[in-house]
C-alpha cells in the first residue's frame, strides 16, 4: 500500500490515501471518509481543498512559480506568442510549424460570426456591461454551432477550439464597437488574432489603420499571462459547469460571469477606478493606505493579495516591465502608473501588507497598459477572458475527456432552523 495519513475521529482512526503530484504536492485523498466516518471536511472558500489533479497548469504559490505545461511563464513571455501558448495548453505540447499553421488557419476561416447574430448585438442597451454582452453572446454562439459534442476527437476538438477562441475576439471587439456608437468592422484575414483583434476595435473605414507593432507584441503578451492559472473562480466555474456536461459555450459562459467579479477578473477596472480616484481627490497615500488597514472602511487595496501567491506574483513582475516598456516606447507619461508606483512603494514598506504577505497582482498594472494601449476601461475585463479562453477550453476538455469524472456537487453542514412545526397562514397572520 502507498503512503497514507491517519485521522482520528471520535474514538475510531481511518487511512486516508496520498496523492502525490509529479512536482511533489501532497494531497489527502478523503473521497471514502464520508462513507467510512459519517464526516464531511469543510473548506470555506476552498483554501485547502483541491479539486481535481491537473496535468495543465502549476502554481507555486510561495515561489512565486507559474508553469504552462511544464514550460514557466518568464520563457513563454519571452518566446512565444498567444496563439502558440493557446494550442500549448489546449493540447499539451508545443505545436510543429504544420499544426500552428493549421490552427491558425482555422483561426481565420471561422473569425466571422453568423449574420444574425448582429442582430442579437443590436438588442442590447448602449450602457450594457461588456461582460454581460460577452456571457450571452456566447452562449449565442452555441445555438449557432451545430456540432458541439466530441472533446476526445483531437481534429474535431481544434477546429471547435479555434471557433471559439476567433469568434470571442470577433464578439468582443463588436460589443465595444457598439458601446462606443461605431459600426460594427469585420476581421481581415490577412491578419494574426492580436493585430487583427486591434483592427476590429479600433480601425475606420474611412482612414487607413496599421497597429504598431510595439503595441501589439505587449497586448499578445498580456493574453499569454492571462491564459490560465489552474483553479482560479471562473476556470472552477467551467469545470464545474463542464462537470455536468454543458456544453463548451455554456461553461465558458459561466466562466465569463465569474470573472466579472471584482475580487477577480473585475480587479483591473477597480485599480484604475481606485487611481482615478486618488488623483482626483488629492487624498494622501499615508491616509488611503491607513482607510485599507480600518476593516470598518471595507475599502480594499484593489491589485493586491493573492489567495495563492504569498511572495509576489510573477505575472506583476512581467506586466510591470512591460508596462514601462510600453509607455516608454510610446513617449506616454501617465500619471496612474507614476501614482500606481508610488502606492505600491507605501505598501509594501507597511507592516499591514508586510505580515499579511500581500503584493501587487497581475491585474495592479494591466490596466495601465491597456490604458496606453486606447482599451476603454469597461472592457478590461473583457481582454482578460479573451486571454483566459484557451485555459478555460484546456480545462473543459480535461474533463470532459477524463473517464472518471463524476458531476461536482460539494456537501455542506447544515446550520439552520430543525423540527419546526407547520403553521397555517392564518394563525400566521394573527399572531
Ligand atoms: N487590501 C487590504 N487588505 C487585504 C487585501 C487588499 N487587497 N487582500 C487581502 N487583505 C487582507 C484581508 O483583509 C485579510 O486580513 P485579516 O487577516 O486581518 O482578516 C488578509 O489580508 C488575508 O486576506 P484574505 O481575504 O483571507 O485573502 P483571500 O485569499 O481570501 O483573497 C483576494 C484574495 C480576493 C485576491 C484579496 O487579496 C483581494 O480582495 N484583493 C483585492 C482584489 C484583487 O486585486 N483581486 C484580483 C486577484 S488576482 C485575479 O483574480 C486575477
Amino acid at each position: 500500500m502507498g503512503e497514507s495519513a491517519t485521522l482520528t475521529l471520535r474514538g475510531e482512526s481511518y487511512e486516508l490515501p496520498l496523492v502525490v503530484g509529479t512536482k511533489d504536492e501532497v494531497g489527502i485523498d478523503i473521497s471514502r471518509l464520508r462513507a467510512a466516518s459519517g464526516a464531511i471536511t469543510l473548506d470555506s472558500g476552498y483554501g485547502n481543498t483541491g479539486a481535481c489533479t491537473s496535468s495543465i497548469t502549476y502554481i507555486d504559490g510561495e515561489k512565486g512559480v507559474l508553469e504552462y505545461r511544464g514550460y514557466p511563464i518568464e520563457v513563454l513571455a519571452t518566446h512565444s506568442n498567444f496563439i502558440e501558448t493557446s494550442y500549448l495548453l489546449i493540447f499539451g505540447e508545443l505545436p510543429t510549424t504544420s499544426q500552428l499553421t493549421e490552427f491558425r488557419q482555422l483561426l481565420t476561416k471561422h473569425q466571422f460570426i453568423h449574420e444574425d447574430m448582429r442582430h442579437h448585438l443590436e438588442g442590447f442597451p448602449p450602457n450594457a456591461p461588456p461582460m454581460a454582452i460577452l456571457s450571452a453572446m456566447i452562449n449565442v454562439l452555441g445555438c449557432f454551432e451545430t456540432d458541439l459534442s466530441a472533446a476526445d476527437d483531437d481534429a474535431h476538438f481544434m477546429k471547435q477550439a479555434a471557433r471559439l477562441m476567433s469568434k470571442i475576439r470577433t464578439i468582443a471587439a463588436a460589443s465595444y464597437r457598439k458601446s462606443a456608437g461605431r459600426a460594427m468592422n469585420y476581421p481581415r484575414a490577412d491578419l494574426r488574432y492580436t493585430a487583427n483583434f486591434l483592427h476590429m476595435m479600433f480601425s475606420n473605414p474611412f482612414e487607413p489603420f496599421d497597429s504598431d507593432p510595439v503595441i501589439i507584441d505587449a497586448l499578445d503578451r498580456l493574453f499569454i499571462l492571462h491564459a490560465d492559472h489552474e483553479q482560479n473562480c471562473s476556470t472552477s466555474t467551467v469545470r464545474m459547469v463542464g462537470s455536468a456536461q454543458a456544453s463548451l459555450h455554456a461553461s465558458v459562459a459561466a466562466g465569463v460571469c465569474a470573472l466579472w467579479g471584482p475580487l477577480h477578473g473585475g480587479a483591473n477596472v477597480a485599480v484604475i477606478e481606485m487611481l482615478r480616484q486618488l488623483i482626483d481627490s488629492g487624498q494622501s497615500l499615508e491616509d488611503f493606505v491607513a482607510s485599507v488597514k480600518n476593516k470598518d472602511s471595507k475599502t480594499k487595496l484593489m491589485g493586491f493579495g493573492h489567495r495563492v501567491y504569498k511572495n509576489f506574483d510573477p505575472r506583476a513582475r512581467i506586466i510591470k516591465e512591460a508596462c514601462d516598456r510600453l509607455l516608454d516606447k510610446l513617449g506616454i507619461s501617465d500619471p496612474m502608473l507614476d501614482m500606481a508606483m508610488r502606492l505600491e512603494e507605501v505598501a509594501l514598506n507597511d507592516s499591514y501588507f508586510i505580515e499579511r504577505n500581500l503584493y501587487p497582482n497581475v491585474d495592479y498594472y494591466s490596466g495601465i497598459i491597456m490604458r496606453a494601449i486606447g482599451i476603454p476601461t469597461n472592457m478590461f475585463t473583457v481582454m482578460f477572458a479573451i486571454g483566459r479562453l484557451p485555459g478555460w477550453i484546456a480545462q473543459w476538455r480535461e474533463v470532459r475527456t477524463n473517464p472518471t469524472s463524476r458531476i461536482d456537487r460539494p456537501r455542506q453542514i447544515y446550520t439552520g432552523a430543525v423540527d419546526r412545526s407547520y403553521t397555517p397562514i392564518a394563525k400566521r397572520d394573527s399572531a
